[in-house]
């Protein structure tokens, strides 16, 4: 695993270089690359050991480039672990980013609203989330280069991050939910069952994505901020089923507020 890392690392920083901080954006969401000055982009298909990635919205593509004078690495398409891909491999981009010196992730992603308070293109700071996978990137040998075999998962999105995102909300005049995220392993949408056993739980929000990258984060010692674009209302709280056209279109309405966001976040890191 370690010269699988070792490898890919190599590969994009010949061609895009090293970064401080990182983002991985989220299905509707990847157009936020254009913020990037002086980017350098590498598809996943050049760099050894990334899988291909298969879902539509995610372009598979590596970007480095400058924001506000930071040099930030942003992950267009991300890998699921629904795709049929071990959890090794849907979080070695995370790994990666480790190895050039990324210490800030930036994790976003679409998500149904549990919360019924919610609206379809809220933007929600994560507060915490649950692991409904029953599964763990962290299994097998511990990779004690990067961090403890059993890592403390107690404030596993930043605390100063997550203040510093709810100002920058405000500064900007955009509307930020606060909320816990709860990861179900997809690809089928949930039963509305599902989700009132998720919001007894304690969710806000539900998705496919993020949980095993904020393990792999912590674990290897990064800050990490995580924010929710609530596409559409989860299963049975509204009389419509659930399609994916739906996310990607929310997405898109809510990239403006999206891209406000995160520059201002960015530019006060
Ligand atoms: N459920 C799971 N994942 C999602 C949803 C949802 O309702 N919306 C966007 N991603």
């Amino acid at each position: 695993m370690e010269k699988r890392i070792q490898d890919a690392a190599q590969t994009i920083r010949k061609t895009c270089g090293d970064a401080e901080i990182g983002v991985i954006l989220g299905s509707g969401l990847g157009e936020y690359t254009q913020a990037l000055q002086n980017s350098k982009v590498l598809p996943y298909t050049k760099i050894p050991g990334f899988p291909a990635s298969t879902v539509i919205g995610h372009a598979g593509e590596w970007h480095t480039g400058l924001l506000h004078g930071k040099r930030v690495a942003m992950m267009r398409g991300r890998f699921h672990y629904y795709e049929g891909y071990s959890l090794q491999d849907v979080t070695l981009p995370v790994r990666v980013m480790q190895a050039l010196g990324v210490k800030t992730l930036i994790i976003t992603n679409a998500a149904g609203g549990v919360n019924t308070e919610f609206s379809p293109g809220d933007l929600m700071v994560i507060t915490d989330c649950i692991n409904m996978t029953g599964v763990s990137p962290l299994f097998g040998p511990n990779l004690d280069a990067f961090g403890p075999r059993f890592p403390d998962m107690s404030k596993a999105f930043d605390p100063e991050l997550r203040a510093l995102a709810l100002e920058c909300g405000v500064a900007n005049g955009v509307t930020l939910r606060e909320g816990v995220y709860a990861q179900m392993s997809g690809p089928s949408y949930e039963t509305p069952a599902e989700i009132r056993m998720l919001r007894v739980l304690g969710a806000d929000a539900v998705g496919m994505s993020t949980v095993p990258e904020v393990i792999v984060a912590r674990h290897g010692g990064q800050r990490v901020l995580g924010i929710s674009c609530i596409t559409n209302m989860a299963a049975g709280i509204l009389e419509q089923p659930l399609n994916h056209e739906e996310v990607m279109e929310t997405g898109e309405k809510a990239k403006d507020a999206f891209r406000a966001l995160l520059d201002s976040v960015i530019a006060k890191l």
